[in-house]
């Protein structure tokens, strides 16, 4: 096995920005766990297959082919050939991926094959449960937490500047039902493991969580 990073926790903590700068600064190669999840959902959404068990649901596992490329330093999602980079960030997906992440199928399908990427290179992978089930065994173990206020602030500022009308009572909402989901459900639920060392991004700029994370790979890494 590489050198593996694990770095978990809720959505809004900064942890997709910051995972793929230390993994540039550090020449590791990053792994977005969630995007697998997103091309999931958004391949059962087109086959009109809903978030249960089903002899559909498996058999769409089997037949679908997930990629995650590097092109120019920016990282690519593909799904059975094509580019979905941007087609598993839409509402769509988001109002289901949730429920697909929960389901023991489409998590025995994922966490072998994010395993096996880890396997012969040194890496940073990102996601609810890499520290606690993926790799109980990680070099680094790394849990980035933000308040449930805060993490609804900068979900709202975003979707502003992207002018999205929402409200922010609306987003706070919808974190909390999020948050409550991942960690409340039965298998691989959002927790920090035992062994991980917590980085609290509430206060933080993303600059001062990127330091503070490398400080930390950099003594294990000694
Ligand atoms: O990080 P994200 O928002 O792109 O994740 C999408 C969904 O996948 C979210 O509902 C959490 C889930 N997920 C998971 O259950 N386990 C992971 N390792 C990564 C993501």
């Amino acid at each position: 096995m590489g050198f593996v990073v694990a770095i978990d926790g809720p959505a809004g903590t900064g942890k997709g920005t910051v995972t793929k700068i230390i993994a540039k600064d550090l020449g590791l190669v990053d792994i977005d766990t969630g995007a697998m999840y997103r091309c999931v959902s958004l391949e059962a959404l087109r086959r009109n297959i809903e978030p249960v068990e089903s002899d559909e649901l498996l058999k769409m596992l089997d037949e679908i082919k997930i990629q995650l490329k590097k092109k120019e330093g920016k990282q690519e999602v593909w799904l059975n050939g094509e580019n979905v980079s941007e087609k598993i960030r839409t509402l769509e997906v988001d109002d289901v991926v949730a429920k697909f992440a929960a389901l023991k199928m489409v998590r025995d399908k994922m966490t072998p094959l994010q395993r096996r990427m880890g396997e012969s290179e040194n890496i940073i992978m990102e996601g609810r449960d890499i520290g606690t089930t993926v790799f109980p065994d990680a070099n680094v173990k790394i849990y980035l937490d933000a308040s449930v206020e805060e993490r609804a602030r900068r979900r709202y500022k975003q979707d502003i500047e992207n002018g999205m009308e929402v409200s922010f009572e609306e987003i706070l909402k919808a974190i909390k039902q999020r948050h409550k989901l991942e960690t409340e459900r039965e298998i691989a639920p959002l927790r920090k493991a035992e062994d991980a060392i917590l980085v609290d991004s509430t206060n933080l700029t993303i600059e001062e969580v990127v330091a503070e994370i490398e400080k930390i790979i950099r003594e294990k890494i000694k």
